[in-house]
């Protein structure tokens, strides 16, 4: 399925694709100057939707939203008092920690880069492993995890109920009938992350319609990013596929994958990450491993699509990747009780 690292043949899909584009237009516009020569790869993007997908049982509402957000902030749903989602999902740090593995309850270093949660409400699947397919699904697991917050789901929700603020939120969220339990904890965190969309960057300016958006370099590099095979794996609006795929970056022994489904064929798969804002959210890679962007393109090329790119063209896809940095959510941070 989609965890063989089989290089994606897009090159002759793509050419093709863009010599009947500009049969076209010779044919439609006889004398007018084409604009962009790289207009036609605009088809292989899409923007940054206004909503993230909202499933059926959990409408956002701004009461939800709300409780949702204080959550994220909250430290006192942790074992030790002080550590909460937003600790290691930073807003000031694209909403990532920018250390290599995460540090959680006690000091504890996990085995794991964290994941910037901008646009996770596009992610089809959550975690470098999928191991949660939904927000709600993950919401609770970090409180739990003993490297991480630390504290059991019930005693998260005793401590929540001692607040009158909380009681008082939650009710106007979920309705009075003991509305501070775990699935409504996970509904209101998940409706607050699906908020987290970053839309406006320069290739979705670029995608409406305006050609000035992105500079020549990035378009040169946004046409290596399709020619080359990238945009197979790292595609739709948030440039992931949400699928897992084989790879072992320098210095990772992770199992990945494997870890969830047990299968041989999935040992050190990874999800696709979002390339959305990937300029923001260094180091990277499942262990944190590379920092600099330009040496985590040139793995990929090694690695997915066994090619060594050369310097001009990473640099190229470098300056795509700074492209991709949107407009982060801006709010007053919650004040708690
Ligand atoms: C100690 C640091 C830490 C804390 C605290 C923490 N996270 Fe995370 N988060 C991580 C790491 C590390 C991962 C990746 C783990 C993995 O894939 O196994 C992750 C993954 C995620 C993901 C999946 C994103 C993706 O791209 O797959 C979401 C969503 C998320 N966290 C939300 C939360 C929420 C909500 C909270 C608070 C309830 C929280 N996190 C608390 C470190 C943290
Ligand atoms: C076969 C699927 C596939 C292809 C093709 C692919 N990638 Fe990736 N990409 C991944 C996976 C999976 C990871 C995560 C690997 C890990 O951390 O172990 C990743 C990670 C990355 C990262 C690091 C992001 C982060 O937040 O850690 C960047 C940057 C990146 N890819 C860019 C590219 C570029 C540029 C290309 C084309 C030259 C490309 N990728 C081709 C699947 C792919």
């Amino acid at each position: 399925m989609h965890n063989k690292q089989t290089p994606p043949k897009l090159r002759s899909l793509s050419s093709g694709i863009i010599a009947a584009a500009a049969v076209a237009l010779g044919i439609g516009a006889s004398s007018s100057v084409v604009a962009d020569e790289f207009a036609q790869y605009r088809q292989f993007f899409q923007p940054i939707p206004s909503l993230a997908p909202i499933p059926a049982d959990n409408s956002m509402t701004a009461e939800k939203i709300e409780v949702g957000k204080m959550l994220f902030f909250e430290p006192r749903i942790s074992g030790s008092g002080v550590i909460s989602c937003a600790t290691c999902h930073n807003p000031a740090l694209g909403y990532t920690d920018r250390i290599p593995r995460a540090t959680g309850h006690d000091g504890q270093v996990g085995d794991r880069n964290t994941p910037t949660v901008l646009n996770s409400g596009l992610f089809e699947s959550q975690f470098w492993d999928g191991r949660a397919d939904t927000l709600e699904e993950q919401a609770l697991g970090p409180i739990e995890a003993d490297i991480e917050m630390n504290m059991p789901i019930d005693q998260a929700v005793n401590r929540l109920k001692e607040f009158p603020i909380y009681r008082e939120k939650f009710a106007a969220a979920f309705g009075d009938k003991d509305p501070i339990n775990p699935d409504n904890m996970a509904q209101a965190m998940a409706a607050f992350q699906r908020t987290l969309l970053t839309p406006n960057s320069p290739l979705d300016r670029y995608l409406a319609g305006d050609d000035g958006a992105m500079t020549t370099q990035q378009k040169r590099g946004m046409k290596s990013f399709v020619d080359r095979g990238c945009i197979a794996c790292h595609s739709g609006p948030a440039m992931t596929d949400s699928r897992f795929h084989r790879i072992q970056v320098p210095g990772s022994t992770d199992l990945g994958r494997y870890l969830v489904t047990g299968n041989e064929s999935d040992k050190h798969a990874f999800k696709t990450p979002t390339l959305r804002n990937v300029a923001l959210t260094y180091p990277y890679f499942n262990n944190g491993g590379v920092d600099e962007l330009s040496d985590a393109i040139k793995i990929m090329g090694r690695e997915m699509l066994r090619t060594e790119l050369p310097n001009r063209e990473v640099a190229d896809i470098e300056a795509f990747m700074h492209a991709l940095t949107g407009d982060i959510p801006e709010f007053p941070v919650p004040s708690l009780p």
